[in-house]
């Protein structure tokens, strides 16, 4: 590999110097691109651009590699919990039994949240869209926990978004929000907080918190994506964690990132009411002018196959076949599913089922509300939202600022109202 690129603009050559990085991936330097050529670069929607270096998490679109400060999401999905892959994307490390301990003991003494904050929460319709509220209460933390440095603001975040998620879904259905418990692990507590009525505590299935864990697990870092690069963007301006991640959060809810999962089950109950027949939709997916788009399958990054979408999948056959659930929508996803792998149309254009896919289904099955699923995406996400943060200041990266081309009305005169025609 080259260690400089060439470029020529008429009679002049330009040469602006490769970084590559630990797995061999080179970029071209060219931060002095516009000073030396007159010159920017435009790549509409960052797809060729990279906007940083991380140490963070590695993938690669081809290959179908995903690793998190060098660990395969295979092995940590499978081997690691939650509450350890956060730690790890965090600061760095995989944790001792004594860190992980000091870890999760830190998120119990921070998992209430400031009863004041309820007022604001009060505020809102019941049927407003959880990560609305989501984003806002994140951003109220600012107004409520102003002391502290970034490391206990961290945690604090860490701590009480599973608290503050458990709230939107409790407002949702009419019930009084519930609280954590500290004799429960971090997503058995989840769940208690979401379910338990002051009628009845909520007795945690294994099955479902273990499949909880690891969704969290497959959701919680994905390099450069749409929400991180929010998150880094915001944070350049030096605007606090909490401004930073409610803006993650809300670029996350978009049905183009985080909200997909959702969609995915929208469609899928919608065939379902059209009368189940998937062949139906299959055609229509393939017809241009048919205006249905089969959502949950493909990825902008994933070339081949989604790693994450494999762990799923399996994880998703388990969950169904331990809690017996025989749902018609999940017999609808299977259906889909099992065209999606097989029809040459889909196989062709690399249509296979993506992450969302699955992980729609799941949450389905474990009982999560549909307008719930991106607030889980956020829940897992955050770790790895709040180390891209961390990396970012610690490199003290410079605030971020993209140019642009002028398209544009050239100069032109006022003209007087009375003139305007
Ligand atoms: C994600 O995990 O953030 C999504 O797959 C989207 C992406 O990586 O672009």
């Amino acid at each position: 590999m080259s260690d400089f690129a060439e470029l020529t603009l008429g009679d002049k050559k330009f040469q602006f110097p490769v970084i590559t990085g630990t797995e061999q991936e080179s970029a071209i330097d060219i931060a002095k691109l516009r000073d030396q050529t007159g010159y920017i670069t435009i790549d509409s929607g960052y797809k060729n651009t990279g906007a940083t270096k991380s140490a963070i998490t590695f993938l690669d679109g081809e290959l179908g590699i995903l690793r998190h400060r060098g660990y395969s999401i295979e092995e940590l999905a499978d081997k690691a919990s939650f509450l350890e892959v956060a730690y790890l994307l965090i600061y760095g490390e995989l944790p001792t039994e004594a860190e992980l301990a000091s870890f999760e003991g830190e998120l119990k003494k921070h998992s209430l949240v400031n009863e004041d904050m309820r007022k604001i929460f009060e505020g809102f319709p019941a049927d407003a869209h959880p990560m609305i509220v989501l984003s806002s209460m994140v951003n109220a933390m600012a107004a409520f926990y102003t002391d502290g440095d970034d490391n206990l603001n961290i945690v604090r975040l860490m701590a009480k978004l599973p608290n503050l998620a458990s709230w939107s879904y409790k407002k949702s259905v009419g019930e009084p929000v519930s609280y954590p418990k500290d004799s429960l692990d971090y997503c058995s507590n989840f769940l208690q907080m979401m379910f338990a009525t002051p009628k009845a505590d909520y007795q945690v299935s294994e099955v479902v918190s273990k499949a909880l864990n690891k969704l969290l697990i497959l959701h919680a870092d994905h390099e450069q994506n749409c929400s991180t690069s929010t998150v880094r963007l915001v944070g350049s301006s030096q605007a606090s964690l909490y401004a930073s991640i409610s803006a993650g959060i809300n670029a996350l809810s978009g049905p183009l990132h985080g909200g997909a999962n959702q969609e995915v089950i929208e469609m899928l109950e919608a065939i379902k009411n059209d009368g189940g027949d998937t062949s139906k939709y299959v055609a229509m997916a393939k017809d241009k002018n048919s205006g249905f788009r089969l959502m949950g399958f493909g990825h902008r990054v994933y070339k081949n196959f989604d790693p994450r979408a494999r762990i799923i999948k399996k994880a998703a056959d388990e969950v169904l076949a331990a809690l017996g659930i025989n749902d018609p929508v999940l017999k609808i996803a299977q259906e889909l599913e099992a065209a999606a792998l097989s029809d040459e149309y889909f196989v062709a254009r690399k249509l296979y089922p993506n992450v969302d896919f699955y992980s729609g289904i799941i949450y389905r099955a474990l009982g999560i509300p549909t307008n719930l699923f991106t607030v889980l995406f956020a829940i897992g996400r955050l770790p790895g939202w709040m180390a891209q943060w961390k990396e970012l200041k610690a490199n003290k990266e410079p605030i971020g600022r993209p140019r642009q081309v002028y398209v544009g009305e050239t100069e032109r005169p006022f003209v007087a109202i009375a003139d305007r025609k």
